[in-house]
């Protein structure tokens, strides 16, 4: 059996025709699009199709799309942006939730230690924060309502259209990371009525290293990014040309193929469900929800009898030797020895959190390959149990 890769929460393979869209922006069309010539005009014209294409995918105006190095830049570019501006008026609060991206979370905790106060709204054991709660909390000191729309850990999906409608009611811009949503569930940004939010290729088969941030025309926000006059003075720096043509591409087949990859993960969900309850009725857990999340992320978390906890790094390892890649937690914090702040925050113990793995499946992945990752799991846990207990 070939590597078993299911990990695509923390990022995909480039999908060929991409990289066929990206490959004459390397060394045929090389210009930089801020040039007046031939060759700077030919990139300018790609990266202005490929906005025009993406807003259009997500229901924004073209001059609301604003080309960013991935996630990581579009959330801290926002957070940190509409707070500088909104800041000076007397707004200086941020509600969050605890089991934000760090992206957004440290962002939100860096503004603390300026001055800021941030309020982290509780999510439910599923990591749900309801529009109500919202409303219980925001005020007229609000700069910045930030909640992402589906968890990168649990799979959970936040009514962010409710939210967004409870944050217009009160005038506070609305800031969602739809890093984990867009091409697997719908997001039009005038039906859901956002003021802002992230995107990054490299999670629907698209290149590393770019994404998109979309900010409403009209919205209070101080670009953070200073340089060149690229992005209408709002993001300076040499457009990426190659990752803009193909994160557009990316979109356009993800969100074209979505319905039948929904399918396809409900088969594969379905598949694991089945290995896992034959296997191990009762000795496992399913952190956040079963049924209501994004069907592509399974984290599971597994209960021991003996007093030791069973070590999820340890397990993780083990799996890698047989040839299956999952992650225990999000990508961006592995290595880290402490239960993950999603598991945490959605009131996990620490037993189980250390004890939790996160499976994310891709449009390559098989029925076959969930089999084998039940065959093996059975085995290490059957090791990992006798040596804790
Ligand atoms: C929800 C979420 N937000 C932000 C990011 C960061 O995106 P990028 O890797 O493009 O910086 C990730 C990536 O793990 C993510 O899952």
């Amino acid at each position: 059996m070939n590597p078993v890769y299911f990990d695509h929460a923390a990022t995909t393979p480039v999908d060929q025709e991409v990289l066929d869209a990206m490959m004459p922006y390397f060394s045929e069309h090389y210009g930089n699009a801020n040039s007046a010539h031939q060759f700077g005009r030919d990139c300018k014209v790609a990266i202005e199709d490929s906005r025009e294409q993406i807003a259009a995918l997500i229901g924004a105006e073209p001059s609301e799309i604003i080309f960013t190095s991935g996630g990581t830049e579009s959330d801290n570019a926002i957070i940190k942006g509409v707070f500088e501006a909104l800041s000076r008026a007397g707004k200086t609060e941020i509600i969050t939730s605890p089991i934000e991206h760090h992206a957004v979370m440290h962002p939100a905790e860096a503004l603390k230690r300026q001055g800021a106060t941030v309020t982290y709204l509780q999510p439910d054991s599923n990591g749900v924060i309801s529009a109500d709660q919202v409303q219980n909390a925001i005020s007229d000191k609000t700069a910045v309502v930030s909640l992402m729309h589906v968890n990168n850990e649990i799979g959970s999906i936040n009514p962010i259209g409710e939210i967004a409608a409870v944050c217009s009611e009160h005038k506070v811009p609305f800031h969602s990371d739809t890093v984990q949503s867009i091409g697997k569930i719908p997001v039009n940004v005038k039906d859901l009525g956002l003021s802002a939010l992230s995107i990054s290729a490299h999670k629907l088969y698209g290149p590393k290293g770019i994404g998109v941030l979309y900010v409403k025309n009209g919205t209070p926000w101080i670009p953070w990014l200073q340089g060149g006059s690229q992005e209408r003075r709002r993001r300076g720096g040499t457009s990426n040309v190659p990752g803009v043509v193909g994160l557009a591409k990316a979109m356009e087949l993800s969100m074209a193929h979505m319905d039948d990859m929904t399918r396809h993960f409900n088969v594969l969900r379905k598949a694991v469900m089945n290995g896992l309850n034959k296997k191990f009725g009762g000795r496992f857990v399913i952190n956040g929800p079963e049924n209501d999340g994004v069907p592509h992320i399974l984290n599971i978390g597994f209960v021991t009898s003996g007093s030791d906890p069973l070590d999820g790094e340890m397990l993780l390892l083990n799996l890698d030797i047989e040839g299956i890649c999952v992650s225990n937690g999000s990508a961006c914090t592995s290595g880290a020895m402490e239960p993950s702040h999603v598991l945490k925050g959605i009131g996990q113990t620490d037993a189980i959190g250390n004890a939790s793995i996160r499976v994310s499946f891709g449009k390559q992945n098989t029925v076959e390959e969930v089999n084998y990752f039940i065959e093996k799991l059975d085995g290490i846990l059957e090791r990992m149990m006798t040596t804790v207990s």
